[in-house]
């Protein structure tokens, strides 16, 4: 009542004024109209809008600070046969892993400087007598040697200690002829249609070309998985962070030890071959197919194209 009373007595004051200020007049009925409270109203709702956004988007900024993006997925690195885990397979979720894990002394080998620059200059030597071989012999390997430069290539980093690698040994004949098959009929279309007359060219100084006997000629073949995912004792999915690169670690590793142990290989990437050698070798569906290492010693008559490598001061910055 106070509060009608108040505001009435606002108005006749107004009026008053309004009266002594005739061109006032036409604004004060305005103002007393029922639009002004209409536009009052309007003006609310505006503000309530904005000021809803604004907050809302700083809760956005809040939370992307306190959960930050997920630093395995790295879009630079995702491609098509990624296998992202799904929120509810993954996500968030406590992965199962164990969390003890004891923490015990660590002693590396000390040489001495010379002994240090004597031996990084041996080994280069050796790497740098690596060259892609693709005439490969059927002499026989010792199996003890393929054992032993898999796990040297197991003893690779990987993002979290996940491993997330298979090394598929085949030295069936008759699966090496199955793999050749598949893989020969997929690089003729490689070739021919997929890719394109730059790559082609490219490739005309190796003298490469879609007929691998080398997979049927090599004692071994090594196919190398990535595993995209893994699997918790409850089933459940277990993320492989930077599985691709941990699995071309190994790979890099794998190659130091085969060039070690005096064999040869070339490192192949048969394109589209992935799912149908995948489904032959009877492996899983979340390994997918990064490389095919046919492994043995050179042929009598094998050549390699007579390629330079790029000079220190070419390849190094020191800053
Ligand atoms: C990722 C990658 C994929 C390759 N794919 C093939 C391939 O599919 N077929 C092939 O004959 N060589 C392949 N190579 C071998 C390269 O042609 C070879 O490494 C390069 O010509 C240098 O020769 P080098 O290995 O003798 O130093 C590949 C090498 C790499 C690193």
């Amino acid at each position: 009542m106070s509060t009608t009373i108040k505001i009435r007595g606002e108005k006749s004051f107004a009026l008053v004024w309004s009266l002594k200020r005739p061109w006032s007049f036409s604004i004060y009925f305005a103002l007393d109209s029922i639009y002004v409270y209409v536009f009052i109203a309007i003006i609310c709702v505006l503000i309530g809008v904005i000021m809803k956004k604004t907050n809302g988007e700083k809760e956005k900024c809040d939370t992307k600070s306190k959960h930050p993006s997920r630093p395995w997925v790295d879009e630079d690195l995702k491609d098509s046969t990624d296998h992202p885990l799904e929120e509810e397979e993954g996500g968030e979720e406590w992965q199962g892993l164990e969390e003890n894990v004891a923490h015990v002394p660590f002693t590396g080998e000390r040489y001495s400087e010379a002994e240090m620059i004597k031996r990084s200059q041996t080994f280069y030597e050796l790497l740098n007598k690596r060259r892609s071989v693709r005439f490969l012999s059927d002499e026989p390997v010792p199996r003890e040697v393929i054992d032993n430069v898999i796990r040297t290539a197991g003893t690779s980093p990987s993002g979290a200690h996940t491993e997330p690698w298979t090394f598929v040994v085949v030295q069936d004949p008759y699966l090496k002829h199955k793999i050749r098959e598949i893989v020969e009929e997929e690089e003729e279309i490689n070739y021919k249609k997929r890719m394109g007359d730059r790559w082609v060219n490219d490739l005309k100084r190796l003298r490469t070309n879609w007929i691998k006997e080398y997979l049927d000629t090599a004692p071994y073949l090594i196919l190398i998985f990535k595993q995209v995912y893994g699997r918790l004792p409850n089933g459940k999915k277990k993320t492989h962070y930077y599985n691709e690169i941990s699995v071309s670690i190994a790979c890099g590793i794998l190659l130091a030890a085969l060039q070690n142990a005096g064999l040869c290989t070339v490192t192949s990437t048969p394109l589209n071959c992935g799912p149908q050698l995948r489904v032959l070798l009877q492996r899983p569906a979340n390994e997918k197919l990064l490389l095919l290492l046919p492994v043995g010693y050179p042929k009598e008559d094998a050549t390699v194209p007579a390629l330079r490598r790029k000079p220190l001061e070419d390849i190094m910055v020191v800053i």
